[in-house]
């Protein structure tokens, strides 16, 4: 990736919508996000179903574990209204109805929240899209699963997820995430705000070849920080604010 940073709505826009909604992608549209982050699971049943926790009963009307639920008992739930009234009836969406809404240009970041086994269900609901590859970055905490996705999807890119700093005793070490990043064959880095990313990493980083991306950025003051190291892209919960924060 090249040119000015993106700003990207963190499972839409999701400080005013409930996340990971086609409400809250729609939202994040609106207010000009450049694209949106999204988290999957598979449900019992095998569908890729977009959502953040192993269970639903923070963002939904009842208690139920994506794993062991089928995407119909998923699909039936109130997903919208403990955000507030206006979003009751929002539905837990599936990944191909994520992709269905994408604007022509707009990208999504997949975050999977799974293992391997949703990689063939990806794939085909990759395939089966209108979105150009070049649209989707596809994102993991495990540089194992990152591994995986390069195997089985060449024509994709992967980012690996870190929040190295916070790590048990992991300390910050950018050249052990540089060695990370190559042993998975990833594309790039999404680094946690607060991870050490100064502009010599920055530019190890390019020199390798590598996107830089940074999750999540509510204020002013640190994005325009990563604006001024020319990071590829900002993940927000408030991509309108931010993009109106940005322009002043
Ligand atoms: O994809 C970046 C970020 O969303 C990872 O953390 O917990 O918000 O999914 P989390
Ligand atoms: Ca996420």
């Amino acid at each position: 990736m090249s040119g000015a940073t993106l700003i990207v709505g963190h499972r839409g826009s999701s400080q005013e919508a409930p996340e990971n909604t086609l409400a809250s992608f729609r939202l994040a549209f609106a207010e000009g996000a450049d694209g949106i982050e999204t988290d999957f699971r598979l449900s019992k049943d095998g569908e890729i179903v977009c959502l953040h926790d192993e269970r639903t009963a923070r963002t939904a009307d009842a208690d139920l574990v994506v794993a062991d639920s089928s995407f119909g008992a998923l699909r039936r739930l109130d997903a919208g209204s403990w955000k507030g009234e206006r979003w009751r009836g929002e539905r837990i969406p599936s990944l191909a109805e994520v992709l269905g809404i994408l604007p022509e240009g707009k990208r999504c970041f997949l975050e999977l929240k799974c293992g391997p086994e949703i990689l063939p269900r990806l794939e085909e609901s990759l395939l089966g899209s209108a979105v150009p590859a070049e649209k989707v970055r596809i994102l993991a905490f495990s540089a194992e699963l990152i591994s995986a996705v390069k195997e089985r999807l060449p024509g994709y890119r992967a980012c690996w997820l870190t929040d190295y700093r916070f790590r048990g005793s992991w300390q910050p070490n950018p050249r052990q995430v540089l060695e990370t990043l190559r042993s998975c064959r990833a594309d790039g880095l999404a680094s946690r705000e607060r991870s050490v990313l100064d502009r010599e990493f920055v530019t190890e980083l390019r020199r390798e070849g590598h996107e830089i991306h940074v999750w999540t950025v509510d204020r002013a003051r640190p994005a325009r920080r990563l604006v001024e190291l020319g990071v590829d892209s900002i993940m927000t919960n408030r991509p309108g604010w931010l993009r109106q924060a940005l322009a002043r």
